[in-house]
């Protein structure tokens, strides 16, 4: 046993140590102090859940929140149990000093690394690394420390591998090659990469080190190949490594590292059961009801800057100016889940959602028809539902790592959706040949695809979307998990 209650080995694939900054379950708090468990979703807790029996896990993650803190510290050895919270493994929440996280989270990962991958910054006045972005980053790389020695004392003696997640953690892998040289280390980005003109925006030798962190790693993984060829680049202009293109290797400083290009798809014979729960029934009912029969547009999105809701609800107000024969024959769900309100670009552009949404509906709704119905709120259940129903689904990211949401919807499709779809998302790589593609930055070419996917015969319609659902369910979590363990030898 190490200090964190590690064990010895259960099954066939050895201990697999997992690290992400947001875990696989969040706690709130109530004026009681009773502390309530809510597990998390996506990939890697599907992922994880299919190896679970086979591998010796542990999955490292910061504590988020206050309530966080209090679970973790409530738990034996800071290790919560996977049984009393129906998690895939068992759970170490490191409980890093407020402020630290704070400027790791917010100012360096979402605010810096976040807009460069996404190409996001309005770069006549921002980024500005001036005096205090020196702390940040070094509160950065305290946070990074604080993983890579929890992923260090949790190894074991007998070859560990260590899964480290995304940009929040770049330099871990460099960090625990140092501390732990026997342990087999993944990197993967769930992210874009910004290409070798665009990363330079970052101070030199910041980005040097976040470079040469991930190349501490023994295979770093990508969504997509322009994002693994980008991250070459990089690695090729900026740091000098040796790059073989070929087979995908970049050599630095003595040392190797294989780029795997891993897309992430969905399990889904699990989506169609979840999408039949009697909570989604409901959810169908009442926007049956709400859209009275006619066509449905439907886009379910965080409310991340990179995924270009005020485009998409531009097109769709160009869609109905344009073509009055629609007015009062469809309507637009659009279903926004907050995201990220710690930072205020992320509240401004809510705002500009919000507005542009409110000038829609004054402009052409009537007494009995909403063009549009927007919600900023999470409800897994209701977007499954607008899943089912929708006749068109938009996919507009100016750009984004996958993008789950193409693949999912026509998984569970009723109507046999259309799907229009940004050529800057990484799906874009499988969906493509079957979507309506667009540049995100087109807002009359996303209007004129909307409508394409409107009026596509039905037979044909039904036809990509089943082909769309093909390929959303080709690659799921289970494989894109065991492929990357394996990856790593
Ligand atoms: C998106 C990205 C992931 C990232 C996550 C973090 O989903 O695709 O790469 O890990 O955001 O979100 P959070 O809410 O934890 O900041």
């Amino acid at each position: 046993m190490n200090e964190h209650g590690g064990g010895t080995n259960i099954g066939g694939m050895g201990r697999v140590l997992v690290a992400s900054n947001r875990g696989p379950v969040s706690f709130t708090q109530d004026a009681s102090g009773a502390l309530c468990a809510r597990r998390g979703g996506g990939g890697l807790v599907s992922g994880l859940s299919s190896v679970t029996g086979e591998a010796d896990l542990l999955w490292i993650c910061a504590a988020l929140s206050d309530a966080d803190r209090a679970a973790a510290h409530k738990a034996p050895g800071g290790r919560l149990d996977p049984d009393g919270h129906d998690m895939p493994s068992p759970v170490l929440m490191l409980d890093i000093p407020p402020e630290t996280f704070h400027q790791a989270y917010n100012s360096v990962a979402n605010s810096t690394l976040w807009f460069i991958n996404h190409l996001l910054y309005d770069t006549p006045n921002q980024p500005q690394f001036g005096a205090g972005f020196t702390g940040e980053w070094e509160s950065y790389r305290e946070y990074n420390t604080a993983f890579a020695k929890a992923l260090a004392d949790s190894a074991g003696d007998d070859g560990a591998r260590a899964m480290v997640q995304d940009y929040h953690l770049a330099l871990v892998p460099g960090m625990l090659a140092r501390l732990r040289p026997g342990v087999r280390i993944a990197h993967f980005s769930h992210t874009p990469w910004a290409p070798p003109d665009y990363y330079r925006m970052l101070p030199d030798d910041v980005g040097r080190e976040l470079l040469a962190g991930m190349l501490g790693a023994d295979h770093a993984g990508f969504l997509s190949a322009r994002w693994a060829d980008a991250f070459l680049d990089c690695c090729e202009d900026i740091l000098g490594a040796e790059v073989d293109r070929a087979t995908r290797r970049v050599s630095y400083r003595g040392h190797v590292t294989g780029i795997g290009v891993h897309p992430l798809g969905v399990d889904a014979a699990d989506l169609r059961q979840r999408a039949k729960a009697a909570d989604v029934e409901a959810h169908v009912a009442a926007l049956t009801e709400a859209t009275k029969g006619r066509q449905l547009i439907v886009r379910i999105d965080r409310t991340e800057l990179s995924k270009n809701i005020v485009r998409g609800l531009a097109a769709y107000r160009e869609l109905l100016a344009t073509r009055p024969g629609l007015h009062g024959q469809v309507t637009h769900l659009a279903f926004a889940y907050p995201s990220r309100h710690d930072l205020p670009e992320y509240r401004d552009y809510t705002d500009s959602v919000l507005r542009i949404a409110r000038e829609i509906n004054d402009e052409f709704g009537t007494p009995d028809w909403d063009p549009l119905i927007l919600a900023v709120k999470d409800d897994y259940a209701r977007s499954l539902a607008a899943y089912r129903l929708a006749d068109v689904l938009v996919v507009n990211p100016i750009r984004d790592g996958m993008n789950l949401v193409a693949k999912e919807a026509p998984i569970v499709s009723e109507r046999g959706c259309a799907l229009v779809l940004s050529r800057e998302a990484g799906a874009c790589d499988e969906l493509g040949g079957d979507a309506l593609v667009v540049n995100p930055y087109d807002v009359s070419a996303t209007a004129r695809a909307m409508y394409e996917g409107l009026t596509m015969p039905r037979a044909l319609r039904r036809r990509r979307c089943a082909a769309l659902a093909e390929a959303g369910g080709a690659l799921p979590p289970g494989q894109w998990l065991t492929d990357q363990l394996t990856a790593l030898g």
